[in-house]
């Protein structure tokens, strides 16, 4: 690596530069280079836009004009267009920001890095299967290893909305519809990607997006509006992001959504008061895609200039791709509708990320001889991150396959993922290729050889003649990854047209059928699960799909995957999730709790949050707590046995909800706080403890403050948030 530190001579340094300075604080390195901004570098510093073009705006960066760019495309080797993006460039362009202007404060590069670079991971969807902390910190390591060597210096993951909204294609994108799962998983992408200090060459700055309520759009439909009272978004969709910004996010991105008539890139209760104010967050707010420009189209600004004024004002300090701030910013400062001081926190802020990411000692991207292709260690982590987003929904006794004694052709595998790698990278994939993907055919073949017969992946009568001839077929259904993602909503979570016509078929055969699922959201799974013989949901697994599958399937491995959405019975249940409230018509349980309030259907989840099966059974004994009280300041220690009554081994997810009986305000009938991952061998039985506080408890009561209550908590183990046993704790006032 060439060594591409920025070596301005002192007397530059200690006279004209004194920031640059890395032995002072940031803050004072702020202070002095703000002091030298005119106002017009300073808007210059809030105004991100696309693509770069080094030739064509070397004169804008040079003036101090562009602050960032949201696509890092190759530091070197040229300005040419790649499918109309232009790409190498970024060397070119930083040498006119740090060489050419006259302060030389470099530039930002940030590219979408969702979950993976060019060996790619699960759909974030399938990392929050796994319930692994410590393997998205992985997945997040691999990727900001890879994105630097393209010169990516910002990535704008993870995404933390909470939804109970499978018609909402970014659910795919999400970590799922529970606070504390999607907040642990975040935090550990957030450690990924940024590592102990974001400084570290190999790491990037994360974002976490999209704040907030973007998963409550209205019937699902990217980018509608979202009605939503603050007692909501505190005791749910807030606290991801909370998360994230203690573990040190150095980024948050507005959501494009309105949040009870307010859009949230105009909020400025949400975003100056809490997220700034309230949490302490110091790092730097970045607008959605021309979010600021769009509070004209959502009828709330005249035009540009008051939406930069709003925008400014609510706390947005970069403007993503809109212009507004570069085109009015300056204008309204000089007129005094805008006071300067909100000029200098937004500008404070993005030079205070790039201060931290040291761009002005390490300005330039380039790593001569550097590659990113995926190596036998970036695909040990995809493998395993794929493996353990396999979740098992149905086994009738035919998984895992035994084929050691089977003839030639006795193994049918079809469907249209069979061979088609870039179909299961999943979505929000820029630089993952779909030749790098070990695709199931690949994989399967090269695991059984001629015992296995891959069809071509289309659905025909041929299918169905060579279901016919074979002992076991196992089809590959569900959704290529276009179809969901950012701006894929339906309207039907049934399976794509046809896939179901060719699974009755086969199933009329009688022979044993195992359905593969590979998907970004819920479906309606109901017939499949008649039909399959094994179903097991993979999400859309990334560069080691194939491998990762055959694993699973061939019992190398045991699927431990647990599903982080509910699964409604049909997409007229939606929504149905963990989030249900008590109402004041009780729906009897001791009656039948699946009565619910339809008359043409039943109310239950199809399958339940937490929900996934081993290739063993597991019996869970009942809680027991290691006092009956806990002050609220205090904690108890909650005990479980756990015990694998099969004869193969397992990773058992094992699940600590609570229940608040009497608060405030209504509570979550159950809300996940805590889990263990426990592997357990044929036979063996363990205790599992977990330390409950009464501060998990917390929630912001009727005067939005927070709050933890005294009186009874129903703490609930299980394998599932359906499957569930009950114990009491009292909590008790603070000794004082
Ligand atoms: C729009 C998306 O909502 C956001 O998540 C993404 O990071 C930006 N575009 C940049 O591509």
């Amino acid at each position: 690596m060439t060594d591409t530190t920025v070596t301005a001579d002192s007397t530059t340094h200690a006279s004209e530069r004194p920031w640059l300075d890395a032995t002072l604080p940031v803050e004072e390195r702020i202070d002095l280079l703000l002091a030298q901004m005119t106002l017009a570098e300073k808007v210059g510093q809030t105004h991100q836009v696309a693509n770069i073009d080094p030739d064509a705006d070397a004169a804008e960066i040079a003036a101090g004009r562009i602050s960032s760019s949201l696509y890092a495309s190759g530091p070197t080797g040229g300005n040419e267009r790649d499918e109309g993006v232009l790409v190498g460039n970024i060397d070119a362009a930083q040498r006119h920001a740090v060489e050419g202007s006259r302060l030389g404060i470099p530039l930002l590069f940030g590219r979408d890095v969702i979950h993976g670079h060019r060996t790619v991971g699960p759909v974030p969807l399938g990392i929050a299967a796994s319930f692994d902390e410590g393997l998205a910190e992985q997945v997040g390591e691999i990727a900001a290893r890879e994105a630097v060597v393209d010169g990516v210096a910002w990535t704008f993951a993870p995404m933390v909305d909470l939804s109970e909204e499978p018609r909402w294609g970014r659910v795919a994108e999400s970590l799922g519809e529970t606070p504390v799962l999607s907040g642990r998983l975040a935090a550990g992408l957030v450690r990924g990607f940024q590592g102990d200090d974001v400084s570290d060459p190999d790491r990037l700055a994360a974002c976490a997006k999209h704040f907030a309520g973007y998963g409550l759009a209205a019937g699902g439909r990217d980018y509608d509006t979202v009605s939503v009272g603050e007692n909501t978004l505190r005791n749910l969709h807030l606290r991801p992001f909370k998360d994230a910004v203690d573990a040190g996010v150095t980024t948050v991105m507005a959501a494009f959504n309105d949040v009870d008539g307010i859009p949230m890139h105009a909020h400025e209760h949400l975003i100056r008061e809490v997220l700034k104010g309230e949490w302490g967050f110091d790092g730097m707010v970045v607008a959605d895609w021309n979010g600021v420009g769009q509070i004209v189209n959502a009828g709330v600004a005249a035009d540009l200039r008051e939406a930069a004024a709003l925008a400014i004002r609510a706390g947005v300090d970069l403007d993503m791709c809109g212009g507004a701030y570069l085109a009015h910013l300056g204008e309204l400062v000089e007129s005094g509708e805008v006071e300067l001081a909100l000029v200098d926190d937004a500008v404070r802020r993005v030079l205070r990320l790039k201060f931290r990411l040291g761009l002005f000692e390490r300005p330039y991207a380039a790593r001569p001889g550097a590659s990113n292709a995926p190596t036998p260690e970036t695909r040990e982590v995809a493998m395993r991150a794929g493996q353990a987003a396999h979740v098992l929904v149905k086994n009738d006794g035919v998984l895992p396959l035994d084929l050691s004694s089977a003839a030639a052709g006795s193994l049918l595998v079809s469907g249209a993922f069979v061979d088609d790698g870039d179909a299961l990278l999943g979505t929000w994939v820029l630089d993952g290729r779909g030749e790098d993907v070990v695709t199931p055919g690949e994989a399967l073949r090269e695991r059984l050889g001629d015992r296995v017969t891959v069809a071509d992946g289309r659905f025909s009568d041929v299918t169905l003649m060579q279901a016919r001839g074979a002992e076991t077929t196992v089809l590959l259904l569900g959704e290529h990854r276009s179809r969901s993602g950012e701006a894929q909503s339906v309207v039907d979570i049934g399976l794509p047209p046809g896939q179901l016509e060719v699974l009755r078929a086969v199933a009329a055969f009688g022979k044993p059928l195992v359905a593969v699922v590979y998907t970004g959201r819920p479906l309606d799974l109901s017939e499949v699960l008649d039909l399959a013989d094994a179903v097991v949901v993979v999400w859309h697994p990334g560069t080691e799909a194939g491998n990762a599958l055959a694993s699973v399937l061939l019992g190398d491995v045991e699927p431990s995957g647990r599903l982080p959405m509910t699964f409604p019975l049909t997409t007229g249940h939606i929504p149905t999730s963990t989030h249900q409230r008590p109402t004041g018509r009780l729906i009897r349980a001791d009656v039948d709790h699946k009565e619910g309030r339809y008359i043409d259907a039943l109310t239950y989840p199809r399958l339940p949050f937490g929900f996934g099966l081993s290739y063993t059974t597991v019996d869970y004994g009942a809680p027991t707590v290691s006092a009956p009280t806990m002050t609220t300041d205090g904690s108890v220690t909650l005990s479980v046995t756990v015990t694998n009554t099969g004869e193969r081994p397992c990773r058992e997810v094992v699940q600590l909800y609570f229940r608040d009986p009497v608060a405030q305000v209504t509570r979550p009938l159950v809300e996940l706080t805590d889990w263990a991952l426990v592997d357990l061998d044929p036979g063996q039985a363990r205790e599992v403890t977990f330390d409950v506080c009464a501060g998990q408890t917390a929630y912001a009561g009727r005067d939005l403050t927070t709050r933890v209550d005294e009186g009874e908590i129903v703490l609930l183990t299980g394998p599932d948030a359906a499957r569930l046993q009950p114990v009491s704790v009292t909590v008790t006032k603070k000794d004082s």
